[in-house]
């Protein structure tokens, strides 16, 4: 798999530590006993939620939201749908709304609006990357674990046609490998 890749832009051990950092932050903002209910963006944020939950050490609660807007093209394909339901009840929490990656900004402000609606306390945010030059939604992200350049990236949860997940990394994929 790593052949695939043009470059790896950030590696397992740099993930590792910002994860933490990203922790330890998010830590520090809720305290100790506030207990959060962590929602993850699947398939993309699962090894990122994974990761980061295990290094919050206070109360956590985890559900998951499957939003679908990528076929196997490196481009959306029309607006975000959602397409599961959760199964955790929202209203009174605090809730913590994770994804692999803010690039337009229409999944996390698609899903933030559908979770509001359920009257959580608060609503925060955290995605492990953000590629700012693709923004075309008005949306402020809590937490970003890296700013990465406007390339198609893979590994650690990302895919492209769903392989790639299994990446310790995060590299860009060769443009050879991507569609014409
Ligand atoms: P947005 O709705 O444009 O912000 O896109 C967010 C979703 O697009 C993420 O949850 C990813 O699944 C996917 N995505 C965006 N950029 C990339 C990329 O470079 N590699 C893989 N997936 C990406
Ligand atoms: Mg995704």
């Amino acid at each position: 798999m790593l052949n695939d890749l043009d470059k790896i832009l950030i590696s397992e051990d740099q993930i590792k530590s910002r994860v933490k950092e990203l922790a330890s932050e998010l830590y520090k903002d809720y305290g100790p006993d506030e207990e959060i209910t962590v929602i993850s963006i699947i398939n993309g944020a699962i090894l990122f939620t994974a990761d980061l939950v295990r290094n919050l050490p206070g109360p956590v609660r985890i559900d998951c939201i499957r939003v679908s807007s990528y076929g196997d093209e490196t481009t959306p394909i029309g607006e975000p749908k959602i397409t599961s339901t959760l199964s955790l009840d929202l209203k009174g929490r605090h809730v913590l709304l994770v994804d692999d990656i803010f690039d337009t900004g229409n999944t996390i402000s698609k899903v933030y609006h559908y979770l509001e609606e359920m009257q959580p306390t608060s609503i925060k945010t955290c995605v492990l990357l953000e590629k700012k030059a693709r923004r075309i939604v008005e949306f402020e992200v809590d937490w970003v674990g890296f700013q990465i350049p406007d390339e198609f990236v893979v590994g650690y949860g990302l895919d492209y046609a769903q392989r790639y997940r299994n990446l310790r990394c995060i590299g860009v994929l060769k443009t050879a490998l991507q569609p014409a």
